[in-house]
């Protein structure tokens, strides 16, 4: 049965240049081991903060999630949700990522103001369904290109 998780995390990159790198790092490492073990899922970064969400075999996103707490280029990784879902909303992305665009931007830093910056605000259902859809909302912008 396909699992999701859904966390909140602040991150530790400092603002420059070499945060490009460091997510580029994040993601390449995360598309190759995801796929390997089938997990799919959508990663945010952004206003001081990461979200994202995982979903795939109970096992394989325990384990990914147990490797990315120990990751020191976050810290204060609140776990939202975690449990089974009917299916996958994220079947096609090993890891999608939803920061780069002006709207995801927008989007992103409106909820994480409306919780106050304070991760026990946010509810893993709303931080789900904006990574939903800024995920889908990025493959039509990729088609229409
Ligand atoms: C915000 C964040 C999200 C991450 N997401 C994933 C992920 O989805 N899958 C993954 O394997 N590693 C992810 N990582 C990286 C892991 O913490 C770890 O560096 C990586 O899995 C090690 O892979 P390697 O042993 O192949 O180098 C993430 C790290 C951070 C900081």
């Amino acid at each position: 049965m396909i699992h999701r998780l859904v966390y909140y995390s602040r991150n530790r990159l400092t603002d420059g240049p070499l945060t490009a790198w460091i997510i580029k790092d994040i993601l390449s490492a995360s598309r190759a081991n995801n796929a390997r073990v089938g997990v799919t899922g959508a990663l945010m970064f952004n206003a001081g903060c990461f979200a994202q969400v995982l979903e795939g075999p109970q096992q394989a996103v325990e384990e990914t999630f147990e490797r990315i707490q120990q990751d020191e280029r976050h810290g204060d990784v609140s776990l939202l949700d975690f449990g089974p879902v009917g299916e996958p909303a994220f079947e096609t992305w090993s890891m999608g990522y939803v920061g780069g665009s002006e709207s995801g931007r927008t989007r992103f830093a409106g909820i994480a103001g409306e919780s106050g910056f304070n991760p026990s605000n946010f509810t893993g259902d709303r931080l789900f369904e904006t990574l939903h859809r800024l995920a889908l909302e990025e493959e039509e912008a990729a088609l229409a290109a």
